[in-house]
């Protein structure tokens, strides 16, 4: 039986289609089970329905605090089956209830090098700050917000001319690849927390050092099958 997940998201879902893409291209075995926004008009909604994946819409405006906007989530969350989260642009804090439902099973990708740049403009900040190289991460999340440990990182250059857009195109080129493997470790329950340090079991010890025509860019540890 495949590993259930259901994907926490607040906008476009290009993260989700890369999920849903991976598990049909048969590389990733999970099961999304469940699709989540926090806001009805957001496009990675449509994507699941074009998936076939169910959908739910909890809007925070309806909750008067994080907690109990959390604990909808979790028994809606539970109600599918998916025993664990997958944020991908979700824009929300999520709180305790949340982490403690699904312990070391809540993970989340941000589009920079953490713990640089943390917060919602992460590729912005970095650009600005004429940085000469970005990235993004994926990490489990604990209670602070992009801080819990790092699984996988990819690394791509930054030119002068970047600003937030164009440093952050070519960063979320990375994230289809990362999350996918993130995941599928995951699944195959190959990550094991030691402080904050995550060890991917079996995995390969020298980074995937790529030029695809498209730019350079580097990713530790190395991507398996994505
Ligand atoms: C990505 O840049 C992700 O790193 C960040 O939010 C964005 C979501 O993009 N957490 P998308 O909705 O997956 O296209």
């Amino acid at each position: 039986m495949s590993f259930c997940v259901a994907v926490l998201l607040s906008g476009s879902g290009s993260n989700l289609q890369s999920l849903i893409d991976a598990t049909q291209a048969g590389k990733l075995d999970v099961d999304i089970r469940l699709v989540l926004s926090n806001k009805p008009d957001a496009y990675g909604l449509e994507r699941a329905r074009k998936a076939g994946i169910p959908t739910a819409v909890v809007s925070h405006t309806d909750f008067s605090s994080r907690e109990e906007y959390d604990t909808e989530m979790v028994r809606i969350i539970r109600e599918h089956q998916a025993e664990a989260v997958i944020m991908a642009g979700f824009m929300r804090i999520i709180t305790p209830v949340l982490l403690n439902a699904f312990p070391n099973k809540v993970l989340n990708i941000h589009p920079a090098l953490l713990p640089s740049f943390p917060g919602v403009h992460g590729q912005g900040d970095a650009a600005d700050h004429g940085v000469r190289f970005s990235g993004c991460t994926v990490h489990f999340v604990d209670a602070k917000m992009d801080n819990g440990p790092i699984i996988i990182q990819a690394v791509v250059p930054a030119f002068n001319k970047d600003d937030g857009e164009s440093l952050g195109a070519r960063i979320l080129r990375l994230e289809h690849r990362i999350y996918p493997q993130a995941v599928q470790w995951l699944a195959q329950g190959r990550l094991e927390i030691q402080g904050r340090k995550v060890v991917v079991l079996d995995a390969g010890n020298q980074p995937s050092v790529c030029d695809d025509g498209q730019g350079a860019y580097m990713v530790n540890p190395p991507l398996e099958d994505f």
